[in-house]
């Protein structure tokens, strides 16, 4: 495939959001991506509520429990979502799964339930 790859597979007719699928579960089992948007103009934001904290938290208990790694957990940080008034945020793909959190130990249950055991967070999904 080349250099070209990307362009290639979006020329073939896979949708941008495919072809990240398919990278996700290629290189890692789940990959998190928690919004820390810091907004200084007032509106909502994800890191009015603590978010890159918490993302570091989950990212040492992913690795405390031996997850981080290829084929294992990956957490991210990212920007705005454009789902800020639920924030904070994270989804987990390759799911598709988003949530809000409110604290370490709702992040803890995301880990232990959906990360390590497959299973969706019904209480916390938005
Ligand atoms: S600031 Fe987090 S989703 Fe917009």
């Amino acid at each position: 495939m080349g250099r070209r790859w990307l362009p290639s597979l979006l020329a073939g007719g896979l949708a941008f959001q495919h072809v990240l699928l398919y990278l996700c579960a290629m290189f890692y089992r789940h990959h998190v991506f928690f919004c820390t948007n810091q907004r200084e103009d007032g509106r909502p934001c994800c890191q009015d509520h603590g978010a890159a904290d918490m993302r570091a938290h989950a990212k040492d208990r992913v690795k405390a429990l031996g997850l981080a790694r290829p084929g294992g957990v990956r957490i991210n940080s990212a920007g705005c979502m454009n789902r800020c008034a639920e924030g904070p945020v994270l989804v987990v793909y390759p799911e598709g799964v988003w949530y809000s959190y409110r604290d370490r130990s709702d992040v803890d249950e995301i880990v232990e339930r959906h990360l390590m055991e497959g299973e969706v967070v019904e209480r916390l999904k938005i």
